[in-house]
């Protein structure tokens, strides 16, 4: 059964009646460009195929109730909201806080998703954004994509305590069928680019969760604000290899190494977006491996699990490139692929990737999809 179809029964079955519209919103995977959001610096992310699919009707009351395929039901009072726990349901309950006296009634909604949880494919952006929707939906709000993105990044933020940047969210909102978006995170506007038809994008799970990642990405933060302050600027998006030089002794090697990251991974994004565009796929791919060798060795985020599936990917028949993709720490690879390789690529990486006892690996082939939307429940 489609996730799509799966709301809808649990609607059915919990709210007794018909939804009267769905919504879905989609995972994301970065094909270059990691840790540079929060620099306010340039990304390239793409929304994926799976998704998480809410179907929702409007209440006369102003109360919100949650039911989930995965997760336990949850409701709460729009005008009464408070920290209960950490669940899932806290991203619904903090996009009623982020968008305050713009609601103007509850809803009640069943959510089920095809995006792998936990894996860095952004499972909880897609929540939020879906969450925005909803709310939006039934207040009878106009859509507007990039304000939705920020309202969801202020409840990662400031109501999960999570310091993240805009590219999850901003993807999901806006993102363009068939196509990657460069986005620069300074500005927030994107330039989306076509994907090659002939290049399929793979995203390698590797089967190890994230831990402490939160702490570890919060530490990352503060090396990149402090060495931008260091050097007397907004972000390290303003500086370029050779004004971090001339800083010379006044940062730390592993502060050093942190800025490095994400000045030479600015650039490379950049180059990355211009390069796909213009069908240099051998270019890209190099731009790509380098990500993953800054990320691994500068930025420190990559770890083992992803490490082997990168080394084994890039050793593949067909790919031309391969990364760590997202915060690090574990979770996804994403690899760049020939089309006519696709199946013995897939089969020989997790072949290998299993022999190796890192974990029990998954990929997931997708084209680039649609930014989240609203659709009919028929
Ligand atoms: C997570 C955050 C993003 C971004 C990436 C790393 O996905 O949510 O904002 O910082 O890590 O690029």
């Amino acid at each position: 059964m489609t996730a799509r179809d799966e709301a809808i029964n649990l609607f059915r079955q919990r709210f007794d009646s018909d939804p009267e519209f769905m919504i879905r919103a989609p995972g994301r995977v970065n094909l270059i460009g990691d840790h540079t959001d929060y620099n306010d610096g340039f990304v390239l992310p793409m929304a994926i195929e799976q998704s998480t699919w809410v179907a929702v009707a409007p209440r006369g009351d102003r109360e919100v109730h949650l039911a989930s395929v995965d997760h336990p039901d949850a409701s709460f009072r729009l005008d009464q909201i408070s920290h209960a726990n950490d669940g899932w349901s806290e991203y619904v309950k903090g996009v009623a806080w982020a968008l305050g006296e713009r609601i103007e009634s509850g809803w009640e909604g069943a959510f089920a998703t095809d995006i792998p949880i936990g894996a860095g494919l952004s499972s909880s952006a897609a929540i939020e954004i879906a969450a925005v929707l909803a709310f939006n939906a039934v207040s009878g709000g106009v859509w507007k994509p990039v304000q939705a993105a920020l309202a969801a990044q202020r409840v990662e933020n400031e109501w999960m305590g999570l310091g993240s940047g805009i590219m999850d969210q901003l993807i999901i909102a806006t993102a363009r069928e068939h196509h990657a978006t460069l986005i620069d995170c300074r500005t927030l506007d994107g330039e989306p680019t076509r994907m090659p038809d002939d290049v399929a994008v793979v995203i390698l799970d590797t089967g190890t969760r994230r831990k402490l990642v939160g702490s570890a990405y919060d530490e990352r933060r503060r090396s990149c604000d402090r060495a931008a302050s260091e050097a007397g600027v907004t972000a390290l998006r303003d500086l370029s290899l050779s004004d971090l030089d001339s800083l010379g002794d006044q940062l730390d090697d592993e502060t050093f190494r942190r800025a490095r990251h994400v000045i030479s991974e600015n650039a490379r994004t950049v180059e990355a977006a211009h390069a796909l565009a213009d069908g240099e796929i051998e270019q890209f791919g190099r731009l790509v491996n380098a990500s993953h060798a800054s990320l691994r060795d500068d930025f420190e985020v990559s770890c083992d699990a992803l490490d082997a599936m990168v080394e084994i990917a890039t050793s593949v028949d067909g790919c031309f490139g391969a990364r760590m993709t997202g915060a690090g720490f574990g979770g996804c690879a994403v690899a760049f692929v020939r089309e006519p390789d696709l199946d013995t690529f897939v089969d020989e990486v997790l072949d290998r990737y299993r022999a190796t006892g890192a974990g029990e690996p998954r990929a997931y082939v997708t084209g680039a999809g649609r930014a989240a939307a609203i659709m009919t429940a028929d």
